[in-house]
């Protein structure tokens, strides 16, 4: 009894009372900077391990190998940026049926000469054509065939990832006046609808799709049924996560439309400072 009054025990027991509050003050700091971190971590791009991106100039370069090899001939190398300020996505992936996938179109030999697939204008006459002396322009299997071209782009318009250039403001502004069709125009494409999109259980700024922006560019064939329902927030399984994966928004906005990494193109209300 006596020893509990002793000045020793007492200070023990003082001490080890503060050492209780420090820790459970200690766990609940632990906790608040873990949420603090993981909240401010879902609007950084690190959150959803975005793949690397090319070169401006090589953004959107592809390397087609589905049979050349095969063949013995190299691998064809087929730019976007140079083909997307003549034609719209529409005239290839529509009208001339190549797919929005690498190494997936059967592309031969024979059907590019007969005409169809790079064969529509590979024909001599709107641009250079199936003769033995331009098989290389081609079949080069370099990814840089034509970067002294990108350098005479350097006075479009910005943005900040991908080929660096805003494409919507260069076909706006008249930069650009790509055919929306080689065979015949599209029907009615007077859908404008900007809809909102916004995920639950996130805290961030909603996203907004434009249908005006895109249908310069696409036909609602390419978008629905397959890649979007007609009807809004009806789209299953839509994440961020699965567009990094190439579906949804990701089909073009990894490889070809300005990637995802552009978070304020689409979440126009995120903060300025994420990377
Ligand atoms: C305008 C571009 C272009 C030109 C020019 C071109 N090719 Fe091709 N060729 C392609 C593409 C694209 C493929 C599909 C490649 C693949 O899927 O691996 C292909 C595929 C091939 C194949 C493999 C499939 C098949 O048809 O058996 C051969 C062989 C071939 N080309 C030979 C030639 C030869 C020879 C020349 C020159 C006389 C030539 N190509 C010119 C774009 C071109
Ligand atoms: C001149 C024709 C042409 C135009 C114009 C064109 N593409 Fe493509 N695109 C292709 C070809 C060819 C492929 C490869 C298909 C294959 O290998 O089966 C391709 C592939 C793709 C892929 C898949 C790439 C990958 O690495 O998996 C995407 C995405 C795509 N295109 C989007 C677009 C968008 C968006 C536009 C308009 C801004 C567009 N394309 C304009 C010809 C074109
Ligand atoms: C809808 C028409 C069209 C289709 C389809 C098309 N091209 Fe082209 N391509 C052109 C035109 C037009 C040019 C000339 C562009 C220029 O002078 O800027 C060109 C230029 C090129 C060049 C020269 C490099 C450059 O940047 O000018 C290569 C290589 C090429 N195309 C490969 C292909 C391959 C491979 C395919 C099929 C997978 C294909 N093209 C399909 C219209 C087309
Ligand atoms: C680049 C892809 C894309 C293209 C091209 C596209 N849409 Fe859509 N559309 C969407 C998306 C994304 C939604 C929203 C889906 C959701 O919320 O689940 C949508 C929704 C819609 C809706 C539902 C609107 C509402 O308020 O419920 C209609 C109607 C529609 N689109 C019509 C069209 C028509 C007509 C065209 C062609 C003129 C077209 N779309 C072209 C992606 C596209
Ligand atoms: C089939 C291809 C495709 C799909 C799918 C797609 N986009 Fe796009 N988007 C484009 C193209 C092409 C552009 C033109 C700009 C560029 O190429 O960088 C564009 C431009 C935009 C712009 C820019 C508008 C401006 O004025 O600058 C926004 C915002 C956008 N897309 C949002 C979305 C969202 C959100 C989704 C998914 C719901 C989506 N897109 C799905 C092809 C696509
Ligand atoms: C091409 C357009 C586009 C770009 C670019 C984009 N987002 Fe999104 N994001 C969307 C759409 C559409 C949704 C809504 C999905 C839904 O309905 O749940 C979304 C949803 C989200 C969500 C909610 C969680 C989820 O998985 O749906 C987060 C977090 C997010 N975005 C963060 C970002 C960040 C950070 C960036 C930039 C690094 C970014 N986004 C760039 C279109 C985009």
């Amino acid at each position: 009894m006596e020893r509990l009054h002793s000045p020793i025990w007492t200070v023990r027991d003082a001490m080890q009372n503060l050492f209780r509050k420090m820790r459970k003050l200690f766990v609940f700091i632990f906790i608040f900077t873990g949420m603090m971190i993981l909240f401010s971590y879902q609007d950084s791009p690190a959150f959803f391990g975005f793949p690397p991106l090319p070169a401006p100039e090589q953004y959107g370069n592809i390397m087609i190998n589905r049979t050349s090899t095969a063949h013995n001939m190299k691998p064809v190398a087929f730019s976007h940026w140079s083909h997307r300020m003549h034609y719209t996505c529409r005239v290839c992936h529509l009208e001339l049926e190549f797919y929005m996938q690498l190494n997936v179109t059967e592309i031969t030999e024979e059907a590019n000469k007969s005409g169809k697939f790079c064969g529509a204008c590979h024909d001599g006459k709107i641009a250079f054509g199936h003769g033995k002396e331009n098989c290389e322009k081609c079949h080069n299997g370099d990814m840089n065939f034509d970067m002294e071209k990108f350098a005479k782009l350097k006075d479009f318009p910005k943005t900040k990832f991908g080929n660096k250039i805003d494409w919507s403001a260069a076909l706006q502004t008249g930069l650009i006046n790509p055919r929306n069709f080689i065979f015949t125009a599209p029907a009615d494409m007077s859908f404008d609808k900007t809809m909102e999109l916004s995920a639950e259980n996130f805290m961030i700024p909603p996203a907004v799709f434009p249908h005006k922006v895109h249908i310069q560019w696409l036909d609602c064939a390419n978008c629905h049924p397959d890649v979007f329902n007609i009807k809004k927030k009806t789209t299953k399984h839509f994440s961020m996560s699965l567009c990094l994966k190439g579906e949804f928004c990701g089909l073009c906005h990894l490889k070809t439309a300005f990637p995802l990494n552009d978070c304020k193109r689409c979440h126009p209300d995120m903060s300025e400072d994420i990377k």
